[in-house]
């Protein structure tokens, strides 16, 4: 996981964070022991901002994967996920641990599960 962490810090590094500053970096672990990364991109219209975890996970689906063992985010001072990213995480996930790194270094280990409790997902749509 040491790996996973350090991953998302060197992304948090490429973040385009021009009018928040706050800079966000993610790393997904994928079954085929891949590492993909991703940062925040903000956009002039504010709404068009991608979070980091999203680019991590559309990245790495557009390369070809499907299954995910564990996602890792490093900001400034351990800010959690935003809600529409745990869903997205939940949906293309399920149940994986998260660690969220802060720039010294802190570790906090939860799970999509613990976010995201009595989540909406397919199995409603059936
Ligand atoms: N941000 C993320 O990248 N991930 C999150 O889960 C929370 C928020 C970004 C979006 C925006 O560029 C900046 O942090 C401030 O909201």
């Amino acid at each position: 996981m040491k790996k996973l962490i350090t991953h998302a810090h060197t992304m948090r590094k490429r973040s385009h964070a021009p009018y928040s500053n706050y800079t966000v970096g993610a790393a997904v672990l994928t079954a085929d022991g891949d590492i993909i990364g991703g940062c925040n991109v903000e956009s002039s219209s504010y709404g068009l901002t991608c979070c980091a975890e999203r680019v991590a996970l559309y990245r790495a689906v557009a390369e070809g994967h499907s299954s995910f063992k564990a996602l890792a985010v490093a900001t400034e001072n351990g800010g959690s996920l935003c809600g529409a990213c745990r869903q997205v995480v939940w949906d293309l996930c399920g149940d994986i641990p998260i660690f969220i790194a802060d720039k010294k270094g802190k570790i906090e280990k939860t799970s999509s599960a613990k976010l995201l409790p009595e989540a909406f997902d397919q199995n409603k749509l059936k």
